[in-house]
Formats: structure tokens, sequence, C-alpha cells
């Protein structure tokens, strides 16, 4: 070998083995591993009394007075993705999205709530952002039900009437029909844990019933059974031509024990908001987590009630959840510390919190966005969710069906950039610790109504201006760097997006 060879030779060894030095920091998702969006109707679609939509439990809320959201808003308009549907695809094409997750209002479809009378306007919409999304290769995610119950069905007591199993498996199957040709992805509830918890306990939401450690758990009850009715009416009448898949999206936030001397208190917490839904449906024998069974019928027995607030489930009824999600669909964002001593015992009496007997909090510093304090950010409880969620539930293929991060109105979302890398870093470490997750769906693709925070808090990898009657859509950085992610399929720390970039739409979609 001559010495020029020889300097050539080393050169290219050099440069090789530089390009495996910083390949190395860069991570790459699984083959087959599916990036998307989510939204939900009433936080979107506004439109709230057009072409034949009926009232549902948000729009009389926000129209009650006083009304209880923080800044007085509605959702009447919202992102008014009613009428500008075609531009929310027209992002998720930037984005280079291969799914959309989106709601059903049942109001919208069925304005009294039953399938005697089908909206036509209502169908014609859904079938217009389907099919535009398709024409571009984006598959849709359909979620039925999230939170926004047709107001007639919560005047007879909503989730806690046991007929809702007939309501909801009605509702299911006339949207199976219609859009099933198409879509071939269900969700049947979004956040159980939130629609009982917030709505049926301590009455933060929609319908605001204070009934702590009573109505909630009647609740999960019916609503259980009716998610494992729609389950079957897809797996028995529409599975075996439709060929899609159903599953349910809870909601799982990571609670970590203070110290050692606590961790019966943190998995108490973790049965209690996690287990009280996952444990009917994932675990090998089905029902409810024993440690709720037992404790809320020795409290029961004590407070003087003649039976457990926590209704019990037939054998048949175990049977019939039991296996009823083809994936666990999980909403994570955020991780608690708890702790159990003489200061955790000053519950009222009886209350969801008093029967899981202990406190929780976070850490300050987990609070990156310090004008907003609303979501911490904490990775690592994300990979422990993970891991724990597949040692409890046999290996349950898992979809991210929601994760995000809230700030203030602004396009350098940084601390959003942040946490989608961590985030998305840490879901990385569950699949090579053998956690099997499929998909994962950021939080949110555009601003939208939050709930009782109103418009005051935002999630947008979009933002939008809803001072702006045309409520124009700009991207922020964050949404830069989930493009990035997306077309590399990769995490790439030296990766630095621009808020101030042009957003294109790349070939192919
Ligand atoms: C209970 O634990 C919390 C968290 O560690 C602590 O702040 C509090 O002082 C403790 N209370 C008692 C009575 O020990």
């Amino acid at each position: 070998m001559s010495c020029k060879l020889i300097f050539l030779f080393l050169a290219l060894v050099y440069a090789h083995s530089n390009a495996v030095s910083v390949r190395q920091n860069v991570r790459k998702f699984p083959d087959g591993f599916a990036f998307g969006a989510a939204t939900a109707s009433y936080q979107v679609e506004g439109a709230w009394n057009e072409d034949g939509k009926s009232e549902n439990i948000w729009d009389h809320l926000t129209h009650s007075q006083p009304n209880p959201v923080k800044d007085g808003s509605s959702g009447d308009v919202a992102a008014n993705s009613y009428h500008l549907y075609k531009r929310d695809v027209e992002m998720m094409r930037e984005l280079g999205l291969q799914f959309y997750r989106f709601s059903l209002s049942w109001s919208r479809l069925l304005p009294t709530g039953f399938p005697d009378v089908i909206n036509q306007a209502g169908v014609d919409y859904y079938n217009n952002l389907i099919d535009e999304m398709l024409k571009y290769n984006i598959q849709p995610m359909i979620t039925l039900y999230h939170w926004d119950l047709p107001q007639k069905l919560q005047e007879m007591g909503g989730w806690t009437n046991s007929h809702i199993v007939d309501w909801f498996g009605d509702y299911a199957q006339v949207a199976f029909k219609l859009f099933g040709d198409r879509v071939k992805s269900w969700i049947t509830i979004n956040e159980p844990h939130s629609i009982c918890y917030y709505g049926y306990s301590i009455g933060h939401f929609a319908p605001r019933i204070d009934s702590s450690g009573v109505s909630e758990y009647m609740c999960t009850k019916y609503l259980l059974l009716a998610h494992a009715r729609a389950y079957h009416i897809y797996d028995q009448e529409f599975r075996p031509s439709q060929n899609g898949n159903i599953f349910i999206a809870l909601s799982g936030q990571w609670y970590q024990s203070e110290t050692d001397e606590y961790h019966d208190a943190a998995e108490d917490y973790i049965q209690f908001t996690v287990g009280q839904y996952a444990h009917p449906i994932f675990s090998t024998t089905g029902d409810w987590p024993p440690v709720m069974k037992e404790r809320i019928a020795a409290k029961s027995a004590e407070q003087g009630f003649f039976r457990s607030r926590l209704p019990a489930f037939s054998p048949e009824e175990v049977e019939y959840i039991r296996g009823s999600s083809d994936f666990f669909g999980l909403n994570h964002y955020t991780t608690y510390y708890v702790y159990r001593n003489e200061s955790s015992t000053n519950f009222a009496v009886p209350s969801f919190e008093d029967d899981i007997g202990a406190d929780r909090y976070q850490l300050q510093e987990w609070h990156t966005q310090k004008d907003v304090k609303y979501i911490g950010h904490v990775p690592w409880g994300f990979t422990k969710l993970l891991v724990k969620i597949k040692e409890d539930y046999n290996d349950v293929p898992i979809q991210i069906t929601e994760n995000g991060f809230s700030t203030l109105p602004g396009l350098e979302d940084d601390t959003r950039v942040a946490y989608y890398f961590d985030y998305l870093n840490a879901l990385l470490d569950a699949v090579e610790s053998g956690v099997d997750v499929r998909s994962y769906a950021a939080w949110s693709l555009l601003d939208n109504f939050e709930w009782i925070e109103g418009y005051g808090i935002r999630f947008g990898l979009y933002e939008v201006d809803f001072e702006d009657e045309a409520r124009p859509r700009t991207p922020r950085k964050s949404a830069f760097l989930y493009k990035e992610i997306v077309r590399t399929r990769a995490l790439d720390p030296s990766f630095e997006p621009d808020a101030s970039a042009t957003m294109t739409i790349d070939q192919g979609h």
C-alpha cells in the first residue's frame, strides 16, 4: 500500500468511526411504529348548534350561568374544525402524520341520543373528513366517546344509568356501519377515569356531580360494560368484514413512592386510577383490582352502608369485560410522588381519596413551564409506567393515544420541544426493555378548548388565534421538531427546530 493509500484508508476509518459515534446518539423507532396526532370533537369542532346537532353536556355546562370555565369561554366555535377540516388535513400532511385520532360528536350524529334519527349533515361532515385524510394516506383513528354526552341522556342519569350499555352500543353500531368500511382503528371511550372522577366524583367536569366515592363507581361499572358492549358488537358483527381493531384509551399517570416505605401507597394510587379500568379488561382474572374490592367493602361497612359502594360485577359480567380490548390505549402526561402518614388521613368520608388513603404531590422543579404549572416534565415516569403495564397485563401491546405539554400562547415553545423529545426518548427506553409500544399520538394537532381551563393554556403543535374569526393556524417550534421525528423515524439530539422556517408538504404527503 502506498503512503497515499494508507492515508486515505485511515481517513476513511476515521470518518466512519466519527459517523458511528454521532449516530449512537440518534435513536431509531422500531419498524412499523406509527406517528399521529390527536384531538376531540368538543375541543375543536365548534358549530355547536349547526346543521341539526343537539346539545351535549359541555354545551349545557358552558352555557349555564355562571359558566364554570376559567375564562368564561365555551366550545361554541373552538378551532372551528367543522368548517376548517381541510386545513387540518393539510397540517397533518405538513407533519407527515401516518394517522389522526379524532372523536365523533354523539349529539351531532344522533341528535336524540338514539338511532331513531341519524343526522345526515353530521354523517357528511365525518365522511368528508375521513375521505380527505384517506386521499393522502392518513389513517383515521376514531374515538366514539370523548366526553360530550348528549344532554338528554345525561338527564336520564348518564353513565350511572345501566341503560347506557344499550345506548352506547347502539351508537357504536351506527358508527361502525357508517364509517367502518374506511376506518380500521376504533377507540371506544377516552379516559374513563377522567369521566367518572372529574364528572361524578369531584364535579369539576360536566355533568359536575359531586358524589365522591359513590356515583363515580357506578359510572365506572356501566362505562366498562358499555365499552365491552361496543367491543363485542364490533368483534362479532363488523370485524369479520371490516378487519379493523378496537380498544379503550385509559389515562395513566405514574405514581412514584416518595421512599421505600410508601411502596404500598403508590401501588394503591395506581390500582385506584389505572387499575380500576385496566384490571377488569387486561388482567388474567378480570374484575376490580382486589385492593379496591376489599378496601371499599370494609370502609363501606364501617361507614354504615348496607353494601359496598363499589358495585359488584356478576361472573358473567367479569367474563364479558375481560379481554375486551385489542390494545392498551394510554394517555400519559405526568408523574406524582406518593406518601402515606398521619397527614394523609384528613379526607372527606366517604370519598375516593379516603378510599386510597394516600397523598400525592409534584416537585416544583418538574414545572419547566413556570407560568402554567399544569403538566410536570418527568420523562422517567413514562418509562416506569410502560414497564409496569407490560408486567401487570401480560405483555399487552400498547398504543400511546395521547401525550403532550401545556404552555401559554406563543410559537417559541421550547418547553414543549424538550417535553416531546424527552418523552419519546423515555418511550424508546421502554421499548428497549421489551415493552411492545406500537404507536404515538401527540396531544394535540392544534390548540383547542381545554375543558375547565378554556383557551388559557395551549397544547397545540399548531397555534390557533382564537381572537381571529378565521381561526388561523401557525406551526410552533414543536411542530418542526415533530415533523423531523416523523420524517426520520428517529430522535436526533443535534436537530434544532426553527419556528421561523417555512412549513411545507414533503413529497408523498
Ligand atoms: C408526611 O409526609 C409528608 C411528605 O413526606 C411530609 O411533608 C409531612 O410532614 C409528613 N407528616 C407527618 C405528620 O409525618
